[in-house]
């Protein structure tokens, strides 16, 4: 009886690990206050978030779950095209929608932005009435530098050199993404603010450095051929750029203007085997600050100083 027990919960952690890991997830945060959407959108990138857009029924459950007793703006609205609902940052049409019933009902064309009921369910209400935001946040690094791991650990850390933001943690390590912090204009000799300048990413023996705006690419072996596991597209001063590992794809986006950098997965493969600022993506937070040696560092300075890239020129 107790090996079968062991049994069944063996399987049904592989198919709930299997199941929420596919996808780096994103991570909510909610910002009280009384705020017409406008305004909500505005304090979600104040923090380098944006205004929740909830795309499946699992990421809307998870949002629900952070509005207990208020309602909130989520980034959603018809403000555009009436009756076409799109994603506030892309006027992208909604691929998952979950209106209540008799909803949305318009007003006449007076009620363009969606507000996120206590149950999960949405309503169109003028853009005009004040409500808390839910902002969602990439993983990556945006701003300050502050970081956010694919498991959805925030935390700051201004590093003034060549760091491994996440790399291929298994034997046969096959790719490492290296990004270089430098000071910002406003930083003062006691307080040093960086950002993140330039970043390296390094699939097989082929890589890709993007400097600014530039991007250089090659193989490590010297040879000059054209990039093809690195995939790199660049429009309005913006860098996206994806590669395939085993069954995974990692994808980059580049906001020089912002100096904001957003890293996502899609596969299982690195499932807890990637190691760097990022963490481990194992699905739990907690145990993100993992420092080379496989210790667990005590805070986000001793992290991210264990994660320099030995050799490079500091600052
Ligand atoms: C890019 O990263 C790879 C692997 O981490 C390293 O071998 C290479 O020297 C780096 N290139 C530069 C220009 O920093
Ligand atoms: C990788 O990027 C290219 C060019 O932007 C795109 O055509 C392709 O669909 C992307 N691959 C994946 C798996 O997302
Ligand atoms: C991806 O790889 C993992 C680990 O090898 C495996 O469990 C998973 O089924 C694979 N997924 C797909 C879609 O091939
Ligand atoms: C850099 O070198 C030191 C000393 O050899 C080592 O302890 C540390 O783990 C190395 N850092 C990385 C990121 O490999």
């Amino acid at each position: 009886m107790l090996h079968l027990l062991v049994i069944l919960a063996a399987i049904s952690f592989t198919l709930t690990a299997s199941q929420t890991n596919e996808k780096s997830p994103p991570t909510y945060e909610v910002v009280y206050g009384e705020f017409t959407w406008f305004e909500a959108k505005q304090e979600c990138e104040k923090i380098g978030g944006f205004l929740a857009e909830p795309r499946t029924p699992a990421e809307n459950v998870k949002m629900e779950s952070l509005c207990a007793s208020e309602t909130y703006w989520i980034g959603i609205t018809d403000l555009n095209h009436e009756d076409i609902f799109t994603y506030a940052r892309d006027d992208s049409t909604i691929i998952y929608s979950n209106f209540a019933v008799h909803q949305p009902n318009s007003w006449d064309g007076e009620q363009d932005c969606i507000q996120l009921y206590t149950d999960g369910t949405w309503n169109d209400l003028s853009c005009f009435e004040h409500l808390g935001a839910i902002c969602q946040f990439a993983s990556g690094c945006h701003g300050d530098p502050h970081m956010r791991t694919f498991d959805g650990r925030a935390y700051t850390f201004q590093g003034t050199c060549w760091y491994t933001l996440f790399k291929d943690c298994t034997e046969h390590s096959r790719f490492e993404i290296t990004t270089k912090f430098e000071p910002r204009e406003d930083s003062t000799p006691d307080q040093v603010r960086t950002r993140i300048v330039a970043f390296n990413i390094t699939v097989g023996d082929e890589y890709s450095i993007i400097d600014g705006l530039d991007i250089n690419t090659g193989r490590t072996d010297g040879q000059k051929t054209e990039a093809r596991v690195i995939t790199t597209q660049k429009k309005d001063k913006k860098i996206k750029l994806n590669f395939t590992s085993k069954n995974t794809t990692f994808t980059l986006e580049w906001t020089l203007r912002k100096h904001a950098l957003s890293v996502t997965y899609d596969g299982s493969f690195y499932h807890g085997k990637l190691c760097g600022l990022m963490g481990n993506a194992d699905g739990i937070a907690v145990n993100d600050f993992q420092k080379p040696d496989g210790s667990v560092a005590k805070d986000a300075d001793e992290f991210g100083e264990s994660w320099k890239v030995n050799g490079t020129k500091c600052y």
